[in-house]
């Protein structure tokens, strides 16, 4: 079921996970742009008088189709550098490129729209609406987009089969197991096919088979081509990433 469910999420996906390019037409041979890149990148949070320096001269490139693991102890910046790759905030000082475009200075009209369009969520606690069915809060996923609605229905079906949940279709959340659930938030994420994954602690809710389960099926989407940055608590999870980073205090730096 695991194994058939990624080698559906990856069929599925071959079509779809273009490498970045931010290169200008004409021009030969260039690099491709990163996935993301940060310089500099600061974020103060000032509350009255307190003031926290939750990133701190963030240098970081990410390629795409990489498969990353952030780990960090509570407090150390990892939701917010999340934000930042997420086009959820922006940074006090320095600069976020997503694939070749500069985020960090777009205002909260753009940074939703590349939200909607090119950054798939998947979140500790699933974020399902209860009241809907599967294939209705996969749908949701593709509200702020301009998809038809025939469209909608056609790729959340399609999203919820390569995660292996085709017979799902029609269950509300209540319904489901936990795995299956967070499965339903990953085909949430893959109908809008997004340019990268983010993950804060998307098995942290899981006991330890399914976990694996779960982390197995993020693995075959990254084999297919999907850019992943997930954070996570678990080490036998970070162990899987194909790259780990550390942050503490506001400071990334790699692992081993
Ligand atoms: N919106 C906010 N306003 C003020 N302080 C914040 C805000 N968000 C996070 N912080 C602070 O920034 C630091 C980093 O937080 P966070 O990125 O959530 O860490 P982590 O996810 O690693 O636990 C913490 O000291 C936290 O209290
Ligand atoms: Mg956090």
């Amino acid at each position: 079921m695991a194994e058939q469910a990624t080698t559906e999420a990856t069929t599925a996906l071959a079509t779809e996970a273009t490498p970045a390019t931010g290169t200008a037409p004409g021009t030969p041979a260039a690099e491709p742009a990163p996935m993301f890149r940060l310089a500099g990148v600061d974020k103060v949070y000032t509350q009255k008088s307190r003031t926290v320096h939750a990133l701190q001269k963030v240098d970081l490139t990410i390629p795409a189709g990489q498969l990353v693991a952030i780990q960090g102890s509570t407090g150390g910046g990892k939701s917010t550098l999340l934000q930042m790759l997420g086009a959820l905030d922006r940074p006090t000082t320095g600069t976020v490129t997503l694939a070749g475009q500069e985020i960090s200075t777009l205002g909260d009209r753009d940074l939703a729209r590349i939200r909607a369009r090119d950054i798939g969520f998947v979140f500790q606690h699933y974020n399902l609406i209860p009241t809907l069915t599967a294939q209705e809060n996969v749908e949701m996923g593709l509200a702020p987009l301009d998809v038809p609605a025939e469209e909608r229905v056609s790729r959340a079906a399609a999203a919820l089969a390569s995660v292996g949940l085709a017979d799902r279709a029609s269950h509300l959340p209540g319904e489901l197991s936990g795995g299956q659930q967070q499965r339903v938030a990953i085909a949430r994420a893959l109908a809008k096919r997004p340019k990268v994954l983010l993950a804060d602690e998307p098995t942290g809710n899981l006991d330890e088979a399914t976990r694996d389960d779960i982390i197995g099926l993020l693995e075959g989407l990254w084999k297919a081509g999907l850019t992943i940055i997930l954070v996570t608590h678990d080490s036998a999870v970070a162990r899987r990433a194909e790259r780990r980073l550390r942050i503490h205090a506001g400071r990334v730096t790699e692992a081993a």
